[in-house]
């Protein structure tokens, strides 16, 4: 699937640390090229708004533990979050009920069926499965604190500004025609309530997952919210902690079976870290300890995944080392069939 678009890219070692600045820079920029003028995907409609989204747009930005961001292209458009908030939440969630907790009442198994699937909460007794998937998105932010609906929308609000270390509101338009036509969630949100998975009323749960899908971002911030997961929860540009390693490093395990919905394992199979996508054409793919993608671009696959945000992903997977399956021998130890790269 992403093969022949980066085969002719020499897969660099996890190994190590990120690359000089101005090798990232190029990297970055060599992407952008590579796969801007790809035309493939479409863009998603069933959210009546999202269709109004400019094909052409593309915006890659690395941001590194350390800080530093490296963008090209259109980082600085504004694009509803969408289900790439269901990460972030999960974060928050892991967070403030703890590992046991979210395991037991969420989750954290792949579905194998699509995003918005009705059927897999059947077949699982009433599970939600995951927090990734919309059923277990819907519990997952219900999970957080606040005992009325606008407390719950606060913790949701707030707790993604402080991953993306600034301010972050809703766009009111896409909440609105995503609230307009979301009768699907509804009905799994009601359906989880009748297996006694939800612990707050159905439809307002659903009104708050649907307002934090709006909440409007770039993806110079996905990038930002994503380096804060890879610092093992502390912002790297702000240099606030914002959710515990464990609720880190939980979230990324989870990203990694789960995030890429029924193509996960494809997606570790080719590219090699965790990272989540949303149909308004946002991903954010994570390497721990060294970095984030946050990409744009909104033409889509069948899954619902950027067509070129995944091929940016891949080519700099590779070329920057960012896979955690790539490993090297430890530079010096003798019995190597040959030397690392780079050694
Ligand atoms: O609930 C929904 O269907 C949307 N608000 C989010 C779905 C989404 O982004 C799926 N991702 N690829």
């Amino acid at each position: 699937m992403f093969e022949a678009h980066v085969q002719d890219i020499a897969q660099e070692a996890f190994t190590g640390s990120l690359p000089g600045d101005a090798r990232v820079d190029a990297l970055v920029v060599a992407a952008h090229e590579r796969y801007r003028d790809h035309a493939d995907g479409a863009v998603a409609d069933y959210i009546p708004i999202l269709s109004e989204a400019d094909p052409a747009w593309f915006g890659i930005t690395l941001a590194g533990v350390d800080g530093t961001l490296h963008s090209v292209g259109d980082t600085a458009v504004s694009f509803s979050i969408q289900s790439i908030s269901k990460a972030f939440i999960f974060a928050l969630a892991c967070d403030a009920r703890g590992h046991e907790f979210v395991h037991d009442r969420i989750g954290v198994n792949n579905t194998g069926l699509a995003f918005n699937s009705v059927v897999a909460i059947e077949l699982n007794d009433g599970s939600p499965m995951n927090p990734m998937v919309n059923a277990g998105a819907i519990a997952t932010t219900a999970l957080l604190p606040g005992d009325s609906s606008d407390a719950l929308w606060e913790s949701v609000r707030g707790g993604l500004s402080r991953f993306a270390g600034r301010e972050l509101d809703i766009d009111a338009e896409v909440y609105g025609s995503e609230a307009e036509t979301n009768h699907r969630n509804r009905a799994i949100a009601t359906l989880l309530q009748s297996y006694g998975r939800l612990d707050r009323d159905p439809l307002a749960a659903v009104d708050v997952y649907t307002r934090q899908c709006a909440i409007a971002v770039s993806a110079a911030d996905l990038a930002v919210m994503g380096a804060t997961l890879a610092d093992g929860g502390v912002n790297p540009v702000t240099g606030e902690r914002v959710v515990s390693a464990e609720a880190a490093r939980d979230t990324l395990a989870v990203l990694a079976g789960c995030g890429m919905y029924e193509r996960s394992g494809e997606w570790l199979f080719e590219i090699g870290i965790p990272a989540k996508s949303g149909v308004s054409g946002g991903i954010v793919a994570i390497s721990p300890g060294k970095g984030a993608l946050g990409t744009f671009s909104p033409p889509l696959d069948s899954a619902g995944t950027s067509i070129r945000g995944q091929r940016a992903c891949a080519y700099l997977s590779r070329a920057l080392g960012l896979n955690l399956f790539a490993s090297a021998p430890v530079h010096g130890r003798t019995g190597a069939a040959s030397t690392p790269k780079g050694s």
